[in-house]
């Protein structure tokens, strides 16, 4: 008979998908879902965007590209660097593949061997592990309490490093808490990696331009100059640009980092679509306004939400510096019965209850290495929100009858 890969025997499809799944079926049903699962912005990408790669197909831009990425987009992502990081990087050190997912895992197969550990922080991005998986190295979770903001100890992080450990994920503002490390706090991170000159750093910068507060971004290689030959920092336009569809994210790093990851595409999946790398040009060289504005609009969400949803008994939730996530505690539910008699044991089971009697999709910290909680995306309008928290209260006064 013909059999699958031994490796999928112990791999998990994304833990999203399966409540994503769950409530499209109920949609299907003909049941009103509201859904704060998505991990997508809810605005549209700009017309000056779109009109960019409108253009791209009338000029026939439509044949492959150099693995790596064109030269004007990857020019275009040198001056972002240097523009919003203060980082130098030449085009050579850039690569961009078919999102930051993509290019995290590539980057991951370029820099692990067999049983390396990578050291990640918890709670942390669903994907992260299956890629530690499919590299057949090791995943060493440090967990980072809510009383910390979610966020890496010095102390802890050290505890964690072994002989073998070779990589550190480092995602700030982070998917699912929200939590962004201020310069001070990074440096503290950053102090410890000094001294491990064999560990590699990953800085997942997805979400850079969605902090409030006037909160200021930091990113490892910017903090301290002598982990910049070791580190590969990750970014894109899909959330910043609300370009998720498109698939552009891009990395800069060492060169021979850089070169050994073009080596893993060249050979897989080749360049990105030409289309969406002249999408991501305009993006990226076009007005910046629209982070800020939008921003404040996600600002507004979030402090309307966590504020709501601690006035719910049962439920607590930190106020993070970024992202578009809130990670609230649901500890005061576990053990709880619900009206049709069963008992909520873990997130999982809240999760659960709330979508199918109450039609609120949200996603269990199961899935982010971290209970018990769950993840509220509030990438939608006020009014969903303000319909959603109303339906949360209701679900969870019913477990206290
Ligand atoms: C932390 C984190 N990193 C990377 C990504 C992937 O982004 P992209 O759409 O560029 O593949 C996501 C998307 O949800 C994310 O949350």
């Amino acid at each position: 008979m013909t059999e699958l890969a031994q490796m999928l025997d112990d791999f998990q499809p994304s833990p999203i998908g399966e409540i994503f799944t769950l409530a499209n079926q109920l949609k299907a049903q003909g049941q009103n879902i509201l859904d704060l699962s998505i991990g997508e912005p809810d605005f549209l990408t700009p017309d000056h965007v779109k009109q960019a790669a409108i253009s791209a197909i009338d000029e026939n831009h439509t044949k492959y590209t150099i693995v790596e990425g064109s030269l004007k987009l990857r020019q275009a992502i040198s001056n972002k660097f240097k523009r919003d990081n203060g980082l130098d990087f030449e085009p050579q050190q850039i690569i961009v593949d078919a999102g930051a997912k993509p290019l995290l895992m590539h980057a991951m197969q370029a820099m692990l061997n067999q049983d390396d550990e990578v050291i990640i922080p918890t709670p942390c991005w669903t994907s992260y592990a299956g890629m530690v998986k499919l590299c057949n190295a090791i995943c060493r979770y440090v967990p980072c309490p809510e009383d910390k903001g979610f966020k890496l100890q010095a102390g802890d992080l050290e505890a964690a490093i072994t002989a073998n450990t070779r990589l550190i994920l480092l995602n700030s503002p982070c998917n699912p808490t929200g939590a962004a490390y201020t310069h001070a706090e990074m440096k503290a991170i950053t102090d410890v990696l000094v001294r491990y000159p064999d560990i590699w750093i990953l800085a997942d910068d997805i979400y850079e331009h969605i902090t409030y507060d006037g909160f200021e971004f930091c990113t490892p290689a910017q903090v301290e100059p002598r982990l910049y030959d070791r580190t590969l920092t990750v970014n894109g336009v899909s959330k910043a640009y609300s370009m998720t569809g498109w698939r552009i994210g891009f990395a800069a790093g060492p060169q021979k980092l850089i070169n050994g990851i073009i080596k893993i595409l060249s050979q897989s999946s080749g360049n990105p679509c030409s289309i969406s790398q002249a999408a991501a040009i305009a993006a990226l060289e076009g007005p910046q306004q629209l982070l800020a504005e939008r921003a404040e609009i996600f600002c507004q969400r979030r402090d309307f939400l966590a504020t709501r949803l601690n006035t719910i008994a049962g439920l607590s939730c930190h106020k993070p510096e970024g992202a578009f996530y809130l990670y609230p505690s649901c500890a005061g539910l576990i053990g709880k019965t619900t009206p049709d008699g069963s008992k909520i044991k873990d997130s999982k089971d809240f999760v659960k209850y709330l979508l199918t009697s109450h039609g609120v999709a949200v996603v269990p910290g199961s899935a982010f290495e971290y209970d018990p909680y769950f993840r509220l995306s509030y990438a939608t309008s006020m009014e969903t929100l303000e319909q959603a928290a109303q339906r949360i209260e209701t679900a969870c006064k019913a477990l206290f009858a």
